[in-house]
């Protein structure tokens, strides 16, 4: 179904003849584009914005491009189409019709994963709002502010499900997402991570990179959720998601790139001197980003998340092309846990370790990102790599979070902890040389001297197109 552009709200879920639903959508729009306005991209209601908008949900061309100002932005509710007979894929209903409605036992249990994921998504927008005034350059400007009114949308997408499946308490929920504030004290946002600010334009790629990354696995388990218009929004967001990341990894790619011909032509290791970002200080920042994403994914064993997976609400990633019978009763899963002074690795039930697998699924994926991130380094003949850090590094949730351990995965203890952490993490110094680099450059084409061009532009068009026009 395309997506009709004519209503006030764009959708492809036949909104004008559900006069109800259409009606509360009206209402929150309103609330929506204050929060943008006061809380979304700092100073950015005049540019016009060189952005895409979804046109249709055809996984083939279903972007246009063109200049938006941000607050016009066509936010609307856009659905994978539905292919007639999904099923429930796991747990105890596999095998029976996907639900079109919230089944209702499993209400509870479904509005809080909803508000969960929808949650975070105005959170990135709050956490990235000051970073326009010190873009590095017009095309890293306009993938900020695309990323920002992409995530708006994914709160459309979760808002939709809250008014038009939830009722009353849905559209509670919908309104308590617009007064929760990131780091707000006293309303803050669900997750800790998403409480965080984004300071500067190394903590927006590592952020996109492996923050957004941690989005990518949450959507894809709740794509195969047996609630079907659930999975198919989450279908939809995927696609957004993918640019995300590759915001995150073509930045880190570019600075890495940077550092790599200073030290070449100025045949030297110390690439502050020269205003760049160095790779041991990038090594630390991936080692803080990474560290707080892994949080992200929750506890080794959970109940809770063996209960969604047995109710059929969130699955596992690709759980359809898992070669088992996909309810788990009794099979195992190795997670790793402390005993004694050494990290080992012991059989758990793997209804229970769902959070675990997940985590493995998304550090696999970051690992072939470092992969890519190391091979630029290689070419430069530079010797140096970077790592994921082990999953016991500097964790606040889980198993981990009561110990101490090293990038490698030693463990060790608080003392030396607190000695040795600013070998791996950004240190207050090194965090303030970053934020001194942070100087906004607007000239087409232009970057700043810590980050190499892009390979290519957006859209086929040139690296020195107008990106942005600041009016
Ligand atoms: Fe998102
Ligand atoms: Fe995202």
């Amino acid at each position: 179904m395309p997506i009709n552009y004519s209503e006030k709200i764009p959708n492809n879920v036949n909104l004008s003849e559900d006069k109800r639903l259409q009606r509360a959508l009206e209402s929150w729009q309103p609330n929506y584009l204050k929060w943008w306005n006061n809380l979304g991209p700092n100073e950015s209601t005049d540019y016009d914005v060189y952005l895409r908008t979804a046109v249709s949900v055809d996984p083939k061309g279903w972007a246009h491009f063109d200049y938006v100002k941000m607050p016009d932005y066509r936010w609307g509710i856009f659905l994978t189409p539905a292919d007639g007979e999904r099923k429930i894929n796991f747990g105890r209903h596999q095998g029976e019709t996907a639900w079109q409605e919230v089944p209702g036992e499993y209400r509870a249990e479904l509005r809080r994963l909803i508000v969960t994921q929808g949650d975070t998504e105005p959170a990135s927008v709050e956490q990235q709002r000051a970073l326009g005034l010190t873009a590095p350059s017009l095309f890293d400007l306009r993938n900020l502010f695309q990323v920002n009114v992409e995530e708006g949308r994914h709160l459309w997408a979760m808002v939709y499900l809250l008014h038009g499946y939830f009722g009353r308490d849905g559209r509670e929920e919908a309104e308590a997402m617009l007064e929760r504030h990131s780091g707000d004290p006293d309303r803050p946002r669900i997750l800790q991570a998403f409480n965080e600010e984004t300071p500067d334009w190394l903590s927006f790629f590592m952020f996109t990179f492996f923050t957004d990354r941690d989005g990518k696995y949450q959507l894809a388990s709740l794509a195969e959720s047996g609630f079907d218009p659930l999975a198919r929004s989450c279908r939809f967001m995927l696609t957004e998601e993918a640019h995300h990341m590759f915001v995150g990894e073509s930045g880190v790619a570019r600075i890495i790139k940077r550092a790599c011909e200073i030290m070449t032509e100025n045949k030297t290791d110390d690439v502050h001197a020269h205003g760049g970002i160095g790779l041991e200080l990038l090594q630390k920042y991936l080692n803080f980003h990474f560290s707080v994403s892994v949080d992200l994914f929750g506890h080794e064993l959970s109940t809770n998340a063996a209960n969604f997976y047995t109710m059929g609400l969130k699955g596992r990633y690709q759980e359809t092309r898992i070669d088992d019978n996909h309810l788990l009763t009794d099979h195992i899963y190795k997670i790793s846990e402390v005993q004694g002074d050494k990290i080992v690795q012991v059989d758990a039930p793997a209804l229970t370790s769902i959070n675990e697998r997940l985590r493995d699924d998304y550090i696999a994926d970051c690992q072939s990102g470092v992969n890519r991130w190391n091979k630029i380094i290689k070419k430069f003949d530079i010797d140096f790599e970077l790592k994921i850090p082990h999953r016991s590094f500097h964790r606040g949730i889980g198993s981990f979070s009561t110990f101490q351990a090293t990038p490698e995965g030693q463990l060790i203890t608080q003392a030396e902890w607190d000695t040795r952490q600013s070998e791996w993490l950004p240190t207050d110094e090194e965090r303030a040389y970053i934020q001194s680099l942070m100087i906004r450059v607007t000239e087409p084409g232009k970057m700043a001297n810590w980050i190499a061009p892009p390979d290519r532009g957006i859209n086929n068009q040139n690296p020195e197109f107008e990106y942005v026009r600041f009016n």
